[in-house]
């Protein structure tokens, strides 16, 4: 593509419906362009459980987890009926986790008020419901014309307007040229095409310009840099954090875990007994402190990493057979299968760790 080409159109909502009624992907919470047409209406309880679980978490990854839920609580009132360890434990894995909170407290809220609320303002009355959230549930469900902007739209709106500012300074720029653009015709089919836009064709890196509806109107592509757009801030260097995790087997199965308190990461997710996670390792005495119970502790030989949005974790993992009759100070028996399911990922890898060196027996 020649760099000094203009673009030869302006950009208008018609293009980008007419490539969605062909190009739509079919996803499970979704009503797709023909079945709307034909007047299926979409279910709000399943766009805004699909939303919540879609911030920050891919497509791929959100689906086993959107099928699980909605087999086990197929309506708001049923999620919110639901025991809060039972939703905790079934969003183990998928990160987060205020999110899982939020989306149980917001499932009481909503069966109280017997129905979602249908406007922007009033969604975003709810909890763990925020501006874009908002927004794709207002535009999904109810076909109200909001600006739904997430990060394949701001990828898309970057490049189609060529916004150079770096993000994150350029969100109210990109937000406003998305808002001039939404159709009071299909808007909810409009959102999800820019978000399919984004997500199949205007790819980060070798975006498939070709087949783009907004090809001919697009000026990072005139320009040949869409490639290098959204240009991004660069990011801060995660800290990192150390600390201890003590996973002690009984010998009928029984693994030992804690549920953490609410406030703060993981709240209310459970997992081993842990150290504080601090930035220097925990000492000797911190380590004795924390034990659970007293036992033979042994260093497991390896370490659980994981990578959390703010910062990185590596954890020692320290383990022990516990008798049958072991009273921990902390804690609470558990079957190993469940446990190890009702973990957040990072604490799964310390419990898998722990049992790998008890079963080859350290
Ligand atoms: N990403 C976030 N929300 C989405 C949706 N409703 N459809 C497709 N991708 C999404």
């Amino acid at each position: 593509m020649p760099a000094s080409r203009a673009p030869v159109e302006t950009p208008g909502a018609e293009a980008l419906l007419r490539w969605y009624d062909r190009a739509a992907r079919a996803l499970p919470w979704r009503v797709g362009p023909a079945e709307r047409r034909a007047g299926v209406r979409p279910d709000p309880y399943r766009v805004w459980l699909s939303e919540i679980m879609l911030q920050q978490t891919t497509v791929a990854a959100a689906g086993p987890y959107f099928a699980r839920f909605t087999t086990l609580w197929p309506d708001v009132a049923a999620l919110a009926a639901a025991p809060r360890e039972a939703v905790l434990a079934e969003w183990a894995g998928l990160g987060y986790y205020a999110r899982a909170r939020n989306l149980h407290a917001c499932a009481q809220t909503v069966a109280a008020l017997g129905e979602f609320p249908e406007d922007e303002e009033g969604l975003r009355a709810l909890p763990g419901i925020g501006p874009y959230t908002a927004a794709a549930v207002a535009a999904i469900a109810f076909d109200k014309p909001a600006a739904v902007v997430d990060g394949n739209v701001e990828r898309v709106f970057a490049r189609l307007f060529a916004v150079e500012t770096p993000l994150p300074d350029a969100k109210p720029a990109i937000r406003a040229r998305v808002a001039a653009l939404v159709p009071n015709a299909r808007p909810g089919d409009f959102a999800q095409a820019t978000m399919d836009l984004g997500a199949t064709l205007c790819a980060p890196r070798r975006p498939l310009c070709g087949a783009c509806p907004w090809a001919a109107a697009c000026v990072a592509r005139a320009r040949g840099i869409a490639e290098t757009l959204p240009r991004k801030a660069p990011k801060a260097a995660k800290p990192h954090r150390c600390g201890v995790a003590f996973v002690a087997l009984r010998a009928d199965g029984a693994t030992l875990v804690e549920t953490r308190p609410d406030s703060g990461l993981l709240g209310g997710m459970s997992g081993p007994v842990c150290t504080d996670w601090t930035a220097a390792p925990p000492d000797a005495a911190a380590v004795a402190a924390a034990a659970p119970f007293s036992a033979d502790w042994i260093e497991a030989g390896a370490e659980a990493r994981h990578v959390f949005t703010h910062f990185t974790l590596s954890l020692r993992v320290m383990v022990a057979r516990a008798p049958l009759h072991a009273a921990p100070a902390r804690g609470a028996f558990r079957p190993f299968d469940a446990a190890r399911r009702a973990a957040p990922t990072a604490l799964r890898k310390a419990l898998d760790i722990g049992a790998a060196a008890l079963r080859n027996g350290v």
